[in-house]
């Protein structure tokens, strides 16, 4: 990539936006990265931001055309749990968004895009163990129709226009530097914070409720990987199934208490249960090594001890 290739990120005030922006801009240079979202960033940040609602096409064209746009991160959308609160709206922004991503990527001329799909893209009656790159995909969850249908028309504007795009498909995100919002996997989050200021959580998810999760700093690295990688090298167009950890609620809590030997948990699965017994237990990322050399690094323990530490400083 050259040294001023401007990159554009939608929803960079998310859960992972937050850490990529700040990645890209150590990588590429603060000022070449155009943070965008529809709420103003919490925190002060150096470097470019601009407000911008996915929905609006002409504010999308314009922000990518003001500052010469050669590449796009479409994260923003709506998660699973939140997304079935308004089914429609949520299928609104998460498809409409990406239509105004392809449509402005395409107008001023990007030489490549990445766009995030889910595990949520899985569904009941795909295999649940090593989920294999192409298992039959029914979601349940309005959040994973969205990324399945996304996935397809990635792959028809990539065929269709040569747009080069790329994607992966998300386990459970998990990480000290930002919250997430409205998804199933968040419990992973919050059982962290929830352990260390107070000693004890209450899970929305059953004990033994088993799903493929992975540290923020290797899902950054995979979408950078993924994103370097000589455009041959990307066979699959509509998006690659990327492993890290599994776990159930039980293994992590037990993991935790090698550190907070007091910690206690209890379970109240709540309408999320369902969400989850829908998706995967676990990935098989074949395809993604064996094209752009993806490799997992944290494993629960390294991922644990990481998370506290980090936190610790914090509470
Ligand atoms: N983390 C997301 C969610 O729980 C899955 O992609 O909705």
């Amino acid at each position: 990539m050259d040294s001023d290739t401007r990159i554009l990120i939608t929803g960079a005030n998310g859960q992972i936006g937050t850490v990529l922006t700040q990645r890209l801009r150590q990588k590429y240079g603060t000022q070449n990265v155009i943070a965008t979202d529809i709420r103003p960033p919490q925190k002060e940040f150096e470097g470019p931001f601009e407000l911008l609602d996915v929905l609006d096409a002409q504010r999308f064209e314009q922000v990518a055309g003001d500052y010469g746009v050669r590449q796009i991160y479409h994260l923003a959308a709506i998660l699973s749990a939140k997304g079935e609160e308004q089914p429609l709206r949520t299928w609104e922004i998460n498809m409409r968004g990406l239509f105004h991503a392809f449509e402005a990527g395409l107008k001023v001329g990007i030489d490549r895009m990445f766009f995030p799909s889910s595990i949520a893209a899985f569904g009941p009656d795909s295999p649940k163990v090593e989920t294999p790159q192409k298992a039959y995909r029914a979601p349940l969850t309005v959040y994973g129709i969205s990324k399945t249908a996304g996935e397809n028309w990635m792959k028809y504007y990539h065929q269709r226009y040569g747009l080069d795009l790329r994607s992966v498909r998300y386990p459970g995100i998990i990480g000290y530097q930002s919250m997430p919002g409205g998804g199933t996997t968040d419990y992973a989050i919050d059982i962290f914070h929830q352990a260390l200021q107070k000693g004890s959580y209450t899970c929305f998810l059953k004990a033994d409720t088993r799903l493929p999760m992975m540290y923020m700093d290797d899902a950054i690295r995979a979408t950078l990987e993924l994103m370097e990688a000589p455009a041959e090298a990307i066979r699959i167009r509509t998006s690659y199934n990327i492993a890290g950890v599994n776990f159930t609620p039980a293994e992590l809590a037990a993991e935790i208490q090698k550190h907070l030997p007091d910690f206690t948990i209890h379970y109240e699965p709540d309408f999320r249960q369902q969400i989850a017994e829908g998706w995967p237990q676990s990935i098989d990322d074949s395809a993604a090594r064996r094209d752009w050399g993806w490799q997992a690094e944290y494993d629960l323990a390294k991922m644990t001890e990481d998370m506290l530490q980090h936190l610790a400083l914090t509470c």
